[in-house]
């Protein structure tokens, strides 16, 4: 699939003016200038997109969870699991980050981030040390840092779909133009598509930008897999920026071995939000042996946030000095829940399909047809439905390029069992 496919664009508007700056003005501004109408040549002076950050179109699942995140009782559509307490995580904390905590002071931070925070990420990746480590304000930070030092105006570059939105319009943004891969489906199964992506790598690609374990579908790579595709990426000079987020989540099967494991030049993202449940904190991280890489990525730094805020550092480093139990933790939590959802499903095939992924804290469910037509074959109304009748949210499958009738479960909160009473309750 080419740039122009990609289901995560909207369909180009008839008036040519697009819905924003970014959106399906981005391919008409690369292709002619003068394609846009005449008040939004007014709008925006004319710059080239992919050149800058303010041509990105608006990233549709936070704008969805900017509505509907934080009044709403029931969460069933998120990714970053059930979250701890300030107080829970200081409770893990050893003496000597304890009292680091209570003399904490409020200035600045070092930019490449905290030492004691970079060694418990490289703690993480086996042959990997702090040197190798950037800290960022969230693996969103840390995908931005890595594609803007890797990235050239003109790069092709290979992705997954569905995805994560940042996954193709950061890459975009920078000037690269994607081969989208899609992760195969089957009877609301989700398989990660090996052999499609190791035929997308080809002599000419620059980049091949990784989400396994992927959202949302939670599909997975084995590490065979994972191996044969950073042994073939080598091969063909093509870097790898592997989004991990999710590494360590996977369910009755192995984890695979991190890409910055298997070559010097990949780049690995990683997040406390996702495994260890604390998207609050904003730690998220780039490894990589490509010293000159993270020099750059470093020096980006300095334009976007500088540093990490140190309570977020000092209290990542707790979280990660304790990483096995806070990941247990988060793991069995998922067990339950699709335990609980696999019956839910069972009981109710009136409202939606769903199957237990590979991997991560989410995956795609369908609608169920009946349902579906009972509200005018409109999903946004059954979803709207859930939101104002049980408080239940759901994130929609377009937000990620997949289908209407779609939808992402997050089956990692606490509240789970309620969230499934109040939607069996409202139908
Ligand atoms: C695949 C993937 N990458 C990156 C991120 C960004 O993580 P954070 O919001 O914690 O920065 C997310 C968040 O949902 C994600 O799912």
């Amino acid at each position: 699939m080419k740039i122009d496919d990609d289901p995560l664009r909207p369909a180009p508007d008839a008036s040519g003016a697009g819905p924003t700056a970014g959106g399906p003005g981005v391919s008409a501004a690369r292709s002619s200038a003068g394609a846009a109408s005449p008040d939004s040549v007014a709008a925006a002076p004319p710059v080239v997109p992919s050149a800058r950050l303010g041509g990105v179109p608006e990233f549709a699942l936070e704008r969805f969870f900017d509505r509907f995140e934080f009044d709403l009782p029931h969460q069933l559509g998120s990714s970053d699991p059930e979250t701890l307490s300030v107080t829970e995580l200081l409770a893990l904390a050893d003496a000597e980050l304890l009292e680091q905590w209570q003399r904490l002071r409020l200035g600045y931070r070092t930019a490449a981030g905290d030492p004691a925070l970079r060694a418990a990420i490289a703690a993480l990746y086996p042959g990997r040390t702090a040197d190798d480590v950037l800290v960022a304000v969230g693996a969103a930070e840390a995908l931005l840092l890595a594609c803007a030092a890797t990235i050239v105006p003109g790069d092709r570059a290979v992705a997954l779909t569905p995805a994560y939105q940042s996954l193709h319009e950061l890459p975009r943004a920078m000037g690269a133009t994607l081969d989208l891969v899609a992760v195969e489906e089957r009877d609301d199964a989700w398989r990660f598509p090996f052999e499609r992506l190791m035929g997308a790598l080809r002599p000419g690609v620059a980049l091949l930008v990784l989400n396994t374990p992927h959202n949302p579908t939670g599909a997975a790579a084995s590490p065979d897999e994972l191996r044969a595709i950073v042994s073939r990426c080598e091969e063909l000079g093509i870097r790898v920026i592997g989004d991990e987020v999710y590494r360590g989540l996977e369910w009755g099967r192995a984890t695979a071995p991190s890409v910055t494991e298997l070559a010097d030049r990949a780049v690995a993202v990683g997040v406390t939000s996702k495994v260890y449940g604390l998207a609050g904190l904003r730690i998220g991280w780039i490894v990589t042996g490509d010293h000159e890489l993270r020099a750059r990525a470093r020096a980006i730094k300095d334009y976007t946030t500088l540093c990490a805020a140190g309570p977020s550092e000092v209290l990542a480093t707790v979280a990660l000095r304790a990483e096995r139990l806070l990941r247990e933790r988060t793991r069995t939590r998922c067990e339950a829940n699709m335990v609980r959802l696999e019956a839910f499903v069972a009981q109710h095939p009136e409202l939606f399909a769903w199957r237990r992924p590979a991997a991560t804290t989410v995956s795609v469910a369908r609608l169920a047809a009946p349902l579906l037509a009972r509200h005018g074959g409109d999903p946004e109304a059954v979803l709207a439905h859930w939101r104002d009748r049980a408080g239940v949210v759901v994130a929609p499958g377009p937000a990620f390029g997949c289908t209407p009738d779609q939808f992402r479960v997050g089956f990692g909160r606490a509240d789970l069992p309620e969230a499934l009473e109040a939607l069996a309750a409202v139908g």
